[in-house]
């Protein structure tokens, strides 16, 4: 169940749908889905794409994704910190970035040109697309684990480009100042 953050704004939307509407206004798309059959811990990298393959195709046939994979990231991750240094940096890339999140959490923030940041907390069920070009970031929660559907528009997969608009340390600034209060 996502949480969406407007820091600037101190505001936050707990709907689903509300989220959605936000979402699609700076064109991130938001969805929530269900395996058709249920899953668990267990469960096999094969055993989850088929149980969401319905999703998945309808989602291949709609945006030219091509591949579909699942990654597990847990705590002891070896590298992890150097891994996540790719993603906690403000960057864009040239194909759409789609994670479908299993189990675990994911941080993501989205700096649209025409508005302001906004964070996305995603947990089990949920599925975000943030399209080619939007400048984001992306970071684990306290919990340091995420398994997700990851699909892509070419088998290569793509590189960031960072924007070094220094926006991370910016709104760590602005959090920080907010949680003084
Ligand atoms: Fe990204």
């Amino acid at each position: 169940m996502a949480i969406l953050n407007i820091p600037s704004e101190q505001r936050q939307i707990q709907d689903a749908d509300a989220i959605q509407t936000y979402l699609a206004d700076i064109g991130v798309g938001y969805e929530q889905w269900e395996p058709s059959q249920p899953l668990d811990e267990s469960a096999s990298s094969e055993e989850i794409l088929a149980a969401y393959s319905t999703d998945i195709e309808r989602m291949k046939a709609a945006g030219g994704y091509v591949t579909a994979d699942v990654i597990d990231i847990k705590p002891d991750t070896p590298n992890l910190d150097a891994l996540l240094d790719k993603f906690n940096k403000e960057h864009w890339h040239d194909e759409d970035e789609v994670r479908f999140t299993l189990a675990g959490h994911g941080q993501f923030y989205l700096h649209p040109v025409n508005g302001p940041i906004a964070g996305v907390e995603v947990g089990p069920g949920d599925l975000l697309m943030v399209p080619r070009g939007i400048h984001h970031w992306f970071d684990l929660l306290a919990d340091r684990r995420i398994r997700a559907i990851r699909l892509f528009q070419t088998t290569a997969g793509w590189t960031p480009h960072y924007t070094q608009s220094g926006a991370e340390a910016e709104l760590a600034q602005l959090l920080a100042s907010v949680a003084k209060i």
